[in-house]
């Protein structure tokens, strides 16, 4: 089963500020505000939505296939994603652009002033199935550039190929329309809670109707777990309790990263939606969305330290 995932590859520009912001904010000059902070450090890591569910499936062995929109200065990404065992081929490079690139700036008080550069994430919508990926078994719609997911999301009515309508970030940016026409249709809708109150209120919609147009629900609640409602039936997925937690960023793309590599692997709703939850605790675990590693084996025997799998993941070690 060919899985191609559509979002953002970008780069975090992430820099700490050693004080305070507030101090160097003077109240009654915000109407001139000039103000430079020297950082003392700084890294950069890859990310973007589409490589970091792309990242959590090829760990799992699912060899996923990207298709989105990149920069310039995507050439080392590509090189470190493909000895990750992901398909590059659906990313097209836009030459005078760079990578979605967000830049974040920390306080000592965990205060933060970021900005987000769209950068050649503003040309996705130029790609197509047809072009990039007429081989589709299933697709994954999620964060990108707004016009992009609408366009996807038709392309796929249109070629009649299932999708995974995974809106997150963007619900705030899409409108009513954009929302309904995104899960109207789709084989999953995936949010979080939060998300599926903005989702809700936009749209007018309960999540009975919600339910008649979508072919199902997922809905992840931090460390409360999560609930795959599909097909008349509740699945109770509970959370994988962290031995740490390092920084949070990423955990729902790779829980969407292990909970794909199950539906590939045909495996049942319960144990697919352990495997999101396991692959999310993972990535808990570690500095950011793409920090995390293990093999397929540590992942099982990590699985059954917790569920009872009867069996099914020994597909995994294949
Ligand atoms: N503190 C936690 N402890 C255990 N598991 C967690 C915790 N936070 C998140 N998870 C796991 O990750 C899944 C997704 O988390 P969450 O609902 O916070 O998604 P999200 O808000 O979309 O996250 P993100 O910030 O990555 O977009 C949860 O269903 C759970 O399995
Ligand atoms: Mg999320």
């Amino acid at each position: 089963m060919k899985i191609v995932i559509t979002g953002s590859i970008a780069y975090d520009y992430l820099m700490f500020f050693p004080g305070r912001f507030r101090e160097h904010l003077l109240a009654d000059q915000l109407h001139t505000i000039s103000v430079s902070f020297l950082v003392d450090s700084m890294r950069r890591q890859r990310g973007g939505i589409a490589a970091n569910i792309a990242y959590t499936m090829a760990l799992l062995g699912g060899r996923p296939t990207i298709m989105a929109t990149a920069g310039q200065d995507f050439g080392e990404y590509r090189t470190w994603l493909e000895k990750q065992g992901i398909d590059t081929s659906g990313v097209v490079v836009i030459e005078d652009e760079y990578c979605a690139s967000f830049f974040v700036n920390t306080d000592e008080e965990q205060n933060q002033i970021a900005s987000f550069y769209t950068g050649a994430m503003a040309h996705a919508n130029e790609l197509t199935f047809a072009r990039y990926a007429p081989d589709a078994n299933l697709v994954i719609i999620s964060p990108n550039d707004p016009a992009a997911m609408g366009a996807y999301t038709l392309e796929c009515k249109q070629l009649a190929i299932p999708y995974v309508y995974d809106p997150s970030q963007q619900v705030i940016r899409l409108t009513a329309a954009d929302l309904l026409a995104g899960l109207t249709g789709c084989a999953l809708l995936t949010v979080n809670e939060y998300e599926l109150s903005m989702i809700q209120e936009k749209t007018g919609l309960k999540e009975a109707d919600i339910l008649t147009r979508a072919g199902g629900l997922l809905v992840t609640r931090g460390k409360f777990g999560s609930t795959i409602l599909v097909e008349d039936r509740i699945y109770d997925i509970p959370a994988v309790s962290p031995r740490e937690i390092v920084e949070p960023t990423g955990a729902g793309d790779a829980f969407r990263g292990g909970l794909l590599r199950g539906i590939q692997l045909g495996l049942p709703w319960d144990v697919a939606g352990r495997m999101g939850a396991l692959a999310a605790t993972y990535c808990l675990e570690n500095f950011g969305p793409q920090g995390h590693h293990f093999t397929p084996a540590e992942f099982i025997t990590r699985y059954r330290e917790h569920f009872d799998d009867a069996g099914a993941l020994d597909i995994l070690s294949h």
